[in-house]
């Protein structure tokens, strides 16, 4: 069924102008994949580098050889499995694809969201939507509608509200385009997920990766400055430094008169599902210096530590 507003981002969507729409990790800034002045849009109202590749948003496995070429029985094996889903495949690019999409390489990114608005939007347009997350190049990924408008503001002409988004972190984003199946970004689809269903071990080859804008060193990252330390490294700072008011997040209950404390959750899931909306408000109260507890070394806790990592550098 289409509702008003799903029919409005559609003729949006047609006219070449930009939506926000949820998803089930983070909220995208979305256009009509196959309309170059829409696509070079994005790239203005984020502010990114045009040599970043975005990813490409599909409705349903049938549209996949519209975009992509060369598709092996591994890289459905893992479409079947995991879309709708927070997954991203990487493959070889159909020959019409425009370079602008993929940041002049050969190699384009797909994925099917499992949010349903987003499907919704998508089914009822039809065509591919081009989506990066909504926020200014380099900044925290919005995961509800009220941080889109923070974000983007007027840039964007249509938000489509569909509540805090469940996952909270980016899609994983898998390489599938060679021989060597890799982990380009990791997130809450684990490496081990994905050799369960395959049967092998991924790839830890790193000659030849494609860009991603999410290898940055310092991408998702607040404005105030962020620390990442063990517990035992905060409890010394807190008695040397004069750098207060500041914040501490955690796993561990620290109290400290002069700084303020966010308990965060112990289930990577719940922890990934709070963290850019925790980090975000933290960044709205000027502290001087937010310092975050590292997080355990197991895999479930892979993209929760990169996005750590990337916020703190
Ligand atoms: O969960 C997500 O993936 C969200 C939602 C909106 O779907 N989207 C997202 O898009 O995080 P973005 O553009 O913020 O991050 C996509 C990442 C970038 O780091 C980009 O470089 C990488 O995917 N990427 C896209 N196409 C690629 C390609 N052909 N080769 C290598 N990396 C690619
Ligand atoms: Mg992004």
């Amino acid at each position: 069924m289409q509702t008003p507003i799903i029919h409005q981002a559609i003729q949006f969507l047609k006219q070449g102008k930009l939506i926000a729409l949820p998803t089930e990790t983070v909220y995208g800034l979305g256009a009509d994949a196959k309309n170059e002045e829409a696509i070079r849009k994005i790239f203005n109202v984020k502010g990114r580098p045009v040599d970043h590749p975005l990813i490409v948003h599909i409705a349903d496995l049938s549209q996949l050889s519209d975009w992509a070429i060369d598709i092996s029985d591994t890289a459905l094996q893992l479409a079947k499995t995991f879309w709708p889903g927070p997954l991203t495949l990487i493959f070889k690019k159909a020959s019409h694809v425009s370079p602008l999409l993929t940041g002049g390489q050969n190699t384009i990114g797909i994925r099917i969201p499992n949010h349903p608005i987003a499907l919704s939007v998508l089914k009822n347009f039809g065509s591919g939507i081009a989506a990066p997350s909504a926020n200014r190049f380099g900044r925290i990924s919005p995961t509800t509608a009220e941080a889109v408008r923070e974000e983007l503001g007027d840039a964007v002409d249509l938000i489509l509200d569909g509540g805090q988004c469940e996952v909270g972190v980016e899609s994983t984003i898998v390489d599938v385009s060679g021989n060597d199946i890799r982990i380009l970004r990791p997130g809450m689809i684990s490496a081990k997920q994905i050799e369960t269903v395959l049967h092998q071990h991924l790839s830890k080859n790193k000659n030849n990766i494609p860009r991603v804008s999410g290898s940055l060193e310092l991408h998702y990252a607040p404005k105030t400055k962020t620390h990442l330390m063990s517990v035992d490294e905060i409890k010394n700072y807190l008695s040397t430094t004069k750098n207060f008011p500041l914040a501490v997040m955690g796993l561990t209950k620290i109290s400290n008169a002069k700084m303020d404390f966010v308990m965060m959750s112990e289930h990577p899931e719940k922890y990934a599902h709070d963290l850019y909306q925790t980090l975000r408000e933290l960044d709205k109260k000027n502290y001087r210096e937010i310092l975050i507890e590292k997080v355990p070394d197991g895999v479930e806790w892979d993209a929760v530590r990169d996005r750590l990592q990337r916020a703190s550098k």
